[in-house]
C-alpha cells in the first residue's frame, strides 16, 4: 500500500485533479489517498497558503500529487520544494499527435535545479533604491543536479546532456555551474556533453529542438525554458513534472491555476495524468504506468476526445473518461 497526498489547490488544479483520480481509480491501485489544502483559497479560509498539516501530510506520504496554486504559488509550491529538499525538477517535453506541436519528433527532458538560483524568497529584499535579489549557486547543489541529469541520461538511454547557463555575463555563478558540469561529465565518457548560453538555447529550441535530449540548468532558466517547451509542443496542458528529493517526491503539471478558464471544465487533463504516470514509475508500478501512458497516447492519437487547447471540443472530464476507457 502506498500513501498518496493529494493537493488539488486552486482553479483548474481542482478540475484536473478530480479527473485524474477518477482515471487512477480504474487501475485498482493499492493507494490510500489523503487530501490536503493549499493555495489562494486556503489562504482566504485559514490565513495561510500552506498549513503545517499539509506539509506534514506530504512528509508522511510516499508521494504527492499536486494540482496548481494561484497567486500564492511561491508560498506553496516553491516552499514545498525547498522544505522537502526536492532538488530535482524533471520536465519532459514531448510532441504528441493532434496537438499543434510545431514539430513531430521532439522528445527531451529538462532537469531543473529546484532549491537555489534565483528563487530564494529570503534573498529578495526591498532597498532604498528599489529592490534586490541574490542568486545563489552552491557547488553541492549544482553537482547533485548535474550528476542527476547524467544518471537520468544513462538510465534512459539518452546520448547527450546539454548544460544551459549564462556564464559569459554571470561569470562567478554560472561560471561555477559550467565548470562543475564538465567535471561531472568526465565521469560519463559514453554520454556526449555540450553547453549553450540560455538566450541561444531559447532560439535553438525553436530552430532545432530535435537535437536536445537532456537539458540541465539552474532554477529560473529551467522554469522559463519549460514553458517555451510547452509552447513548442502545443500546450501547457501537455507537460507534466516530477519534483524529486531525499525526503519526498511530488508530481504536478507545469501549468498554473489558469484563472482565464477555471471552473469551465476547459482544462486539458493530460499534464496532470502524465504527472501521475511519472508518479507510478517513481513508485516502481511500471506496468500500471505503461498502461496509463498508452491510454493517454491512444486518445491523443485518435484525436476524437480532445480539449479546446488542442483544437477539440471535449471537456476535461470527457477527455479523461476517454483515457479511462482505453486502459
Ligand atoms: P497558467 O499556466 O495558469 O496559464 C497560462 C495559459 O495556459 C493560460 O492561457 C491557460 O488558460 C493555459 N493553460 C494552462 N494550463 C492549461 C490546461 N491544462 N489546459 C488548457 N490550457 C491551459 O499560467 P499563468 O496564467 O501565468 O498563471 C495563472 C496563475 O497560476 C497565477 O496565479 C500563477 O501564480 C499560478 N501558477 C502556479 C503554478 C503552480 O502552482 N505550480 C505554476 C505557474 C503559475
Ligand atoms: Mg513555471
Amino acid at each position: 500500500m502506498f500513501k498518496i497526498a493529494v493537493i488539488p489547490g486552486d482553479g483548474i488544479g481542482k478540475e484536473v485533479m478530480e479527473a485524474t483520480i477518477n482515471v487512477l481509480d480504474a487501475l485498482n491501485l493499492d493507494f490510500e489517498y489523503t487530501y490536503g489544502d493549499a493555495g489562494d483559497e486556503c489562504l482566504e479560509k485559514t490565513g495561510t497558503a500552506l498549513p503545517k498539516e499539509t506539509l506534514d501530510l506530504i512528509k508522511n506520504s510516499d508521494a504527492c500529487l499536486f494540482g496548481a496554486a494561484g497567486e500564492t504559488a511561491a508560498d506553496v509550491i516553491v516552499k514545498i520544494r525547498q522544505e522537502m529538499k526536492m532538488f530535482a525538477n524533471l520536465r519532459p517535453v514531448k510532441s504528441y499527435p493532434n496537438t499543434n506541436s510545431l514539430f513531430k519528433d521532439v522528445d527531451f527532458m529538462i532537469v531543473r535545479e529546484n532549491t537555489e538560483g534565483m528563487y530564494i524568497a529570503d534573498e529578495e529584499k526591498e532597498t532604498e533604491e528599489g529592490a534586490i535579489a541574490r542568486r545563489i549557486i552552491t557547488r553541492k547543489a549544482e553537482e547533485r543536479i548535474i550528476r542527476y541529469a547524467f544518471e537520468y541520461a544513462k538510465a534512459n538511454n539518452r546520448k547527450k546532456v546539454t548544460a544551459v547557463h549564462k556564464a559569459n555575463v554571470l561569470k562567478k555563478t554560472d561560471g561555477l555551474f559550467k565548470e562543475i558540469f564538465y567535471e561531472v561529465a568526465e565521469e560519463y565518457p559514453d554520454i556526449e556533453s555540450e553547453d549553450f548560453y540560455v538566450d541561444a538555447t531559447a532560439m535553438y529550441l525553436i530552430t532545432n529542438p530535435q537535437s536536445f535530449e537532456v537539458i540541465v540548468t539552474t532554477n529560473l532558466f529551467g522554469d522559463i525554458l519549460s514553458d517555451e517547451g510547452a509552447g513548442l509542443v502545443g500546450s501547457l496542458g501537455l507537460i507534466p513534472s516530477a519534483n524529486i528529493g531525499e525526503e519526498g517526491a511530488l508530481f504536478e503539471p507545469v501549468h498554473g491555476s489558469a484563472p482565464d478558464i477555471a471552473g469551465e471544465k476547459k482544462a486539458n487533463p493530460t499534464a496532470m495524468l502524465l504527472s501521475a504516470v511519472m508518479m507510478l514509475r517513481h513508485l516502481n508500478l511500471t506496468d500500471e504506468a505503461d498502461k496509463l501512458d498508452a491510454a493517454i497516447l491512444k486518445v491523443l492519437d485518435e484525436g476524437k476526445y480532445l480539449t479546446g487547447d488542442l483544437g477539440g471540443s471535449s471537456n476535461t472530464f470527457e477527455m479523461a473518461e476517454a483515457i479511462k476507457n482505453n486502459l
